[in-house]
């Protein structure tokens, strides 16, 4: 709690444990670290279903019939394709340009280009402009990164599942069953993470009853930041440093000495190990395995034993961004795509959100206690210092 030195009101800095919501869509248990769809853990969700199921999920709240599914995947595939007219446009942004950032002016064309989904009103049009745009998040990104090495976009392929196709828009080659699966199990794990700080901004924006675009652009947003989504890329970035596990104890114990946050560590939830860093961390040795490449994942786990040992009691310990990037890595993708793959899966997440909340929709607006100085004179311009 945090004291405003005015007013004795205390209040919780950075909305830290204030409940805003109840929900069904997901559960968040910090303590014991667990994560949970819908009532579905996160492991078994890991093991046994698929992004599009997952999607289903969170939006519908139950999983789907074989025909269900078969029904939302059809939709997913219809709207897989980004008007022309808006990837022209995301080419001609002045560069360099974080990927965020065009991925949220993408969005933003988006909503420009369509007028169904500007005036998507009713709860309805609102799913099926979110399930449009649960879509197209991977096309646009997939785009982003083949704008950004000087390549075409390439068109969805309808034959191929919402991860295979998302990897074969990067590279042009249809991935091998494996890549495609860890993939898939990758946008299953960041599909949904309770009143998350990109969550709460598009159910903010959404409150307000503005478009689905342009909550959705504001998760977007938000999810850039480094202490969110962003981290991830700055932990690939941080591992790629060193040559060696001893070299990066080294920075290690230095971030340390100088109270300087490790990438990739703590969580305002999490208070034990991120059930999600945990099956990240599986699939990251078994690829770095595959690849015959471990230097990142040992780089990794001796960063991992060193925090833990020494800020593992406060609780500091690897949440979702710490491992994943290794796998991104090791499948052959850009840094600079991460953050934008999370938005790929998340998005799912912030539509299932948003629909609820707007079923009993309340403008969220909170308050802030004013500490300035009251009651001031007007100061002509002539007589100010
Ligand atoms: N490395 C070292 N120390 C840390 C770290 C870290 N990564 N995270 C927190 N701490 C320390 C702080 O220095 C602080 O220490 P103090 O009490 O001695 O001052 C204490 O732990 C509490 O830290 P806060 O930043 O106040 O905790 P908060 O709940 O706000 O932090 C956050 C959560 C923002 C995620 C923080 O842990 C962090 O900045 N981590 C690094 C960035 C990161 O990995 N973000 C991704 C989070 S997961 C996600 O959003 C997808």
């Amino acid at each position: 709690m945090t004291k405003s030195s005015k007013q004795e009101i205390e209040f919780p800095k950075g909305l830290e444990g204030v409940v805003a919501a109840t929900t069904q869509v997901g559960s968040v248990d910090g303590i014991a670290g667990k994560l949970a769809y819908r009532g579905y853990d996160i492991n078994t969700l890991a093991e046994h279903s698929t992004y599009e199921e997952t999607a289903y999920l969170l939006l519908h709240g139950s999983l789907p019939t074989r025909s269900a599914l078969a029904g939302f995947h059809g939709k997913l595939l219809g709207y897989r394709t980004v008007p022309d007219e808006a990837l022209k446009r995301l080419s001609d942004l002045p560069c360099p340009c974080h990927p965020m950032s065009m991925l949220r002016s993408g969005i933003s064309l988006l909503e420009c280009i369509d007028d169904a989904c500007r005036i998507a009103e009713t709860q309805e049009s609102k799913q099926d402009a979110g399930i449009q745009l649960i879509a197209q998040m991977a096309t646009l990104t997939a785009a982003i990164s083949r704008i950004l090495e000087h390549k075409p976009p390439i068109a969805p392929d309808p034959a191929l599942s919402h991860a295979g196709n998302f990897l074969y828009m990067l590279s042009g080659k249809r991935p091998e069953p494996l890549a495609e699966r860890v993939m898939d199990i990758a946008l299953i794990l960041h599909a949904d993470h309770g009143m998350n700080a990109s969550t709460f901004a598009s159910m903010v924006v959404a409150s307000t009853m503005s478009d689905i675009h342009s909550a959705i652009s504001s998760g977007i947003a938000t999810l850039k930041g480094s202490l969110h989504g962003g981290a991830n890329e700055r932990v690939i970035r941080m591992l790629e440093q060193f040559s060696t596990p001893e070299e990066a104890l080294v920075y290690v114990d230095k971030a340390m000495a100088n109270k300087e946050k490790i990438m990739g560590f703590g969580h305002r939830v999490y208070k034990t190990y991120d059930p999600r860093a945990l099956i990240f961390q599986r699939y990251a040795r078994d690829l770095s395995e595959l690849t015959g490449d471990m230097k990142l994942f040992n780089i990794a786990e001796a960063i991992e034993k060193k925090v833990v040992e020494k800020l593992g009691d406060k609780g500091i310990l690897p949440n979702v961004d710490f491992y994943s990037g290794i796998i991104y890595h090791a499948l052959g993708i850009d840094a600079s795509i991460f953050t934008p793959i999370f938005a790929v899966s998340r998005v799912a997440g912030w539509v299932a959100r948003i629909l609820e909340y707007l079923e009993d929709n309340r403008l969220f607006r909170p308050r802030a206690i004013y500490v300035g100085p009251e009651n001031l004179a007007y100061t002509p311009m002539e007589e100010r210092q």
